[in-house]
């Protein structure tokens, strides 16, 4: 055969252009865009034709967490690397970034990547890499950093200024940026302001106030605003140390992100689908229904789901993920949740842990919103997000002889599917979705991934297998030239402040 597979009468959209085009595939590569239906007769061992229906990169999701030990409140990952990436792949998503997490008791960066190789390898239905989780910034762990970048392929951290079991200081926080800065490392932070929200909880808890619905009063928007802040803040000090702003939910937050942006900082920042599609009144349930939405930040309100709608559009958010960060709803062990008990019959919010399963709805609900433009989607979902963690152009484009044959095919118009989303159709292993009865336009019809089809919605769903996906070793970000500007400036130099 000449090729692998073609798909052919497709409309193509990358990050910069829709066009109809055929493309053709070998060796696990995109070899070949050419005129539409041009290829429907090529010598190919398989043709997909896409009846008119949108192509796109598959999708890259470089914010996941999987098998993570309890880090964000009670209870354990109800997904693990095979569930997670098999879900991903569902819902069109080729790529993940998971995170390596370093808990306070472990002072190597280096044990706890080994260990969460040994958790993928073997499982996972995608490609995948890993940011290190750091929560202990450890002379040791600092110092290894630089193997890190330089021979694990591991180019980017998060932080984190809230949870008790991650919560860094000030301190600690300038201490990784310079280290980061040094070797060329990608730093995420989670900015709530961790002590305010603390003090907050005991506030509410000393009057009885235990419901979900009160997580959202013990993080007010403000604690997002002033820790956002604090990190553009500290990033300055660092001679401009590229941050990214992980999960952002506030318009506060935002418009100091914007004003960084434009006073030419290297100040990157994220959104996810819960800051788009739900606000605060889905955690105002009765009983403890509300827990299937409590996420930190919290879901806010309309006006600021159209303050990140209006983020992606004009730039601020360079990136939009999932923060998969999946926990069943109904956890009971020996009868009883371990978050409800005769004290607490609905419940305790501060033991809810923090998070919500996403990686297969961010796709399909993006996608069909109709709010941005397609180019755009495909931007914030796949292409920026390659280049910010140092997988573009293999990954997040479809460039002949150059990029990793990841596809995903949309169903046309006349095919659309109507569909209500429940979680009985998801592929992770978690008992619930914030999205149920939601409904979506779109769905992915077929997941490529490296050639291969690893999702066939119509025939047989997921026939990809969970020894496929390869660790990526990543380089460093390549969005916007972010290191030359970098080196541009020359080494932090505390004289010079
Ligand atoms: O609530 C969330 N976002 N849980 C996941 C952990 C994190 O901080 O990203
Ligand atoms: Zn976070
Ligand atoms: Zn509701
Ligand atoms: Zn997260």
């Amino acid at each position: 055969y000449k090729y692998d597979l073609v798909i052919t009468n497709g409309i193509c959209v990358t990050a910069s252009d829709i066009a109809s085009y055929d493309v053709a595939v070998k060796d696990e590569k995109v070899v070949l865009l050419a005129p539409s239906g041009s290829l429907a007769k090529a010598n190919a061992r398989r043709v997909i034709d896409a009846e008119g229906g949108y192509v796109t990169p598959g999708g890259v999701d470089c914010h996941v967490h999987l098998e993570e030990p309890a880090l964000f409140g009670r209870g354990s990952s109800s997904d693990t690397y095979e569930t997670g990436t098999r879900s991903a792949i569902a819902g069109g998503c080729t790529t993940i970034v998971g995170f390596a997490p370093q808990p306070k008791s472990e002072p190597s960066l280096l044990s706890a990547l080994a260990q969460t190789h040994v958790r993928a390898r073997g499982n996972s239905y995608c490609d995948y890499g890993f940011h290190l989780l750091v929560g202990n910034p450890s002379q040791q762990a600092l110092e290894e950093l630089e193997t890190l970048s330089r021979d694990e392929g591991v180019t980017s951290l998060k932080i984190y200024m809230t949870y008790t079991a991650l919560q860094l200081r000030d301190d600690q926080i300038l201490s990784v940026l310079l280290k980061a800065r040094q070797n060329k490392i990608f730093t995420m932070i989670h900015a709530e302001n961790g002590d305010v929200l603390n003090w907050l909880t005991d506030q509410l808890e000393a009057q009885k106030l235990f419901d979900p619905k009160y997580h959202s009063h013990s993080r007010p928007p403000i604690l997002e605003a002033e820790a956002t802040n604090r990190a553009i803040a500290l990033s300055s000090l660092i001679s401009n140390t590229p941050i990214l702003l992980v999960h952002v939910s506030d318009p506060g937050a935002t418009l100091r992100i914007r004003q960084a942006q434009t006073s030419g900082q290297p100040i990157y920042a994220e959104t996810c689908p819960q800051y788009l599609f739900l606000t605060r009144d889905d955690l105002d349930h009765p009983g403890f229904e509300g827990a299937k939405c409590v996420c930190s930040p919290p879901p806010r309100d309309k006006a600021s789901q159209e303050t990140i709608w209006t983020g992606l559009r004009n730039g601020t958010f360079a990136v939009l993920s999932s923060d998969h960060c999946p926990f069943n709803y109904d956890d009971a062990e020996k009868g009883k949740k371990t978050c409800i008990s005769d004290e607490f019959p609905v419940g305790r919010f501060k033991e809810i842990p923090n998070g919500i399963p996403g990686v297969e709805t961010r796709l399909p609900l993006v996608f069909s919103a109709g709010r941005l433009p397609l180019t755009k989607v495909v931007e914030v979902v796949s292409t920026n997000p390659a280049k910010l963690y140092g997988l573009y152009p293999r990954k997040g484009a479809l460039i002949p002889g150059v990029s990793d044959a990841d596809i995903v095919v949309w169903y046309p118009e006349s095919k659309k599917p109507n569909l209500t989303i429940t979680n009985s159709m998801l592929h992770h292993a978690t008992d619930y979705t914030p999205y149920e009865g939601r409904k979506v336009g779109n769905w992915p019809r077929y997941t490529i991934l490296r050639g291969k089809v690893v999702w066939d919605r119509d025939n047989g769903g997921v026939v990809g297998d969970k020894s496929y996906g390869q660790f990526l070793k990543r380089g460093p970000s390549t969005l916007d030239g972010l290191w030359e500007t970098v080196e541009e400036q020359g080494p932090f130099d505390v004289a010079s402040l």
